[in-house]
């Protein structure tokens, strides 16, 4: 892939109007927050074939504290009315960040928010030296797999042996293999071109 296909992500996040929502690192007062824009964006999945998920717990709140602590949770709060409204929450892996959570509230689904705060979470990646990005999601359903790939994600047919275990983590949590894959952006050989200037 081409630096500039690579690049595709992190032009991204001037894309979401300011008058939709901002982009910022999360505090430990947005937690119940986050829980809350976890558990409703979870109804996106009820009639597929991930129905499970939708009464799936909210992430632990340490987990949130963790990534918290390292600087690697961000939420994005609505213009209108200043609730938190999605978050990313990521882990380094490896020589990538792991995207562990990302959500939005469907009240706002499909305004960008979602890329942006990926495109965030990538600028402050390559910012820290991260070779790329990693994630584990759904291969089907048009906001995984598909989404993850219209922003540069590439599908991994043979992962790194630490996004392999965490495939085999999931399998072991009672997930079904056959529906789940590993995706990577590679944030090396993005070309100095001013995208830095964006954030
Ligand atoms: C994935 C998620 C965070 C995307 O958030 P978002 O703010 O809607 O994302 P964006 O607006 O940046 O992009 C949305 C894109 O996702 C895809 N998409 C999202 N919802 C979709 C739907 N119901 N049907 C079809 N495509 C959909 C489309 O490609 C869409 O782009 P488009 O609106 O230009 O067609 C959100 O759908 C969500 O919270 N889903 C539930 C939790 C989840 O699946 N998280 C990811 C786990 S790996």
């Amino acid at each position: 892939m081409s630096g500039g296909a690579r690049a595709v992500l992190l032009r991204k996040a001037p894309c979401l109007p300011g008058t939709v929502a901002t982009i910022r690192l999360a505090v430990p007062a947005d937690f119940p927050a986050i829980a809350e824009v976890e558990r409703a964006a979870s109804r996106l999945f009820a009639g597929t074939h991930m129905d499970w998920a939708v009464n799936a717990p909210p992430t632990d709140p340490s987990w949130l504290a963790a990534a918290w602590g390292r600087g690697w949770l961000w939420v994005a709060v609505a213009a209108a009315d200043g609730r938190v409204v999605g978050f990313l929450m990521a882990t380094p892996l490896a020589q990538d960040l792991f995207v562990q959570e990302l959500s939005v509230h469907p009240d706002l689904h499909r305004r960008g928010i979602g890329t942006a705060l990926l495109a965030q979470a990538a600028a402050a990646a390559r910012k820290a030296g991260c070779a790329g990005m990693a994630l584990t999601t759904d291969r089907t359903l048009p906001w995984n797999a598909p989404f993850y790939a219209r922003l540069g994600f590439v599908l991994q047919e043979r992962p790194a042996p630490a996004l392999r275990e965490r495939l085999a983590a999931e399998r072991r949590a009672g997930m079904d293999p056959r529906q789940r894959c590993a995706m990577r952006l590679d944030l090396r050989d993005v070309p100095p071109d001013g995208n830095r200037a964006s954030f």
